[in-house]
């Protein structure tokens, strides 16, 4: 018999009604840009990579993506036994448009219990997002594996998700993550990899 203990939760969720969710989505980030508000965070800013102020939670014109997350939400509490006095609420949320040539170095999200990340808009080759085993301790000494095999989950030390629009994923907060730079050959905003991000925590009812 084998255990598997402290695994590391990722959650996937693909939303009905993506295609006018993205449209208006794509619509609301690109003239966020043009309002000119931009933050520097794991975004390349210096290449050309944009980032939005961190409050568009509290924006109305998000409410169709907010509703989304906290569906997501109320499901993860039930299944994960949280308190019933208490609930996963959205705390911050963001856009980031990394056109080609741009990435987010790795980074983890403080002072958050989990973080996510929605897909409006992404080429082929626009940058996965990579996920870092975070026992850092295992690297102290490494088993040899077979070549040619796959390695069992288990033993994974690092996963890779293809941004797909419509596409979300919840993860914890302090798992350190990057993504890939966007290698898309599309022109013009056709290659842009657009996202909406948001952290998440337990508050009280
Ligand atoms: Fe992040």
């Amino acid at each position: 018999m084998r255990h598997a203990y402290f695994p590391t939760l990722v959650y996937q969720y693909d939303v009905d009604g993506r295609e006018q969710l993205n449209k208006n989505l794509l619509d609301l980030t690109y003239a966020e840009r043009e309002g000119g508000v931009a933050n520097n965070k794991s975004n390349t800013a210096e290449l050309g990579s944009w980032h939005s102020a961190t409050n568009l939670h509290k924006n109305p014109d998000y409410l169709p993506i907010l509703t989304e997350v906290d569906a997501v939400l109320g499901r993860m509490s039930e299944e994960l036994h949280y308190a019933k006095d208490h609930v996963l609420k959205v705390t911050s949320m963001w856009s980031i448009i990394n056109p080609p040539g741009n990435g987010n170095r790795a980074h983890v999200h403080p002072n958050s219990l989990w973080s996510g990340v929605y897909y409006v808009s992404a080429p082929e080759n626009a940058g996965k997002i990579e996920f870092i085993d975070p026992r850092t301790v295992i690297i102290m000494n490494q088993p040899k594996y077979e070549n040619k095999k796959k390695r069992p989950r288990e033993c994974w030390q690092k996963v890779n998700f293809k941004p797909t629009p419509g596409r979300m994923v919840i993860f914890p907060a302090w798992l350190y993550h990057g993504v890939d730079t966007n290698m898309s050959k599309e022109k013009g905003r056709a290659g842009d990899r657009v996202i909406v991000s948001f952290n998440i925590n337990q508050v009280r009812i």
